[in-house]
């Protein structure tokens, strides 16, 4: 097992259990991280469950689809390493993994 850490705007940190096969959404929800609104239920369909990811996370996460990048086009805050959690399934080999949460979601 090991530890994803939710990093607030604020710098307010927040490190989470690693649930393999869960997407980094539900993993937020679940333990009620905020600033994941997720308003679309996890379909790529809103942006709101945008995130910064660092660490590990950056190479392990893969490739964004292109229906993600048409979604963070979307996005006022956007990054280079910028992905919705909705899109990102938790592994082990995330543990470690940074998930920086924007000011605000779209
Ligand atoms: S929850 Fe809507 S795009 Fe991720």
């Amino acid at each position: 097992m090991g530890n994803i850490t939710f990093v607030e705007h604020d710098g307010t940190e927040h490190a989470v259990e690693i649930e393999p096969g869960k997407s980094l959404m539900d993993l937020a929800l679940d333990n009620g991280i905020p600033g994941i609104d997720a308003d679309c239920g996890g379909e790529c369909a809103c942006g709101t469950c945008h995130v910064i990811v660092e660490g590990n996370g950056v190479s392990i996460t893969g490739s964004a689809s292109d229906a993600e990048l048409q979604m963070l086009d979307l996005t006022p805050e956007r990054a280079d390493s910028s992905r919705l959690a909705c899109q990102i399934v938790i592994s082990d080999a995330m543990d470690g993994m940074i998930a920086r949460l924007p000011e605000f979601q779209m």
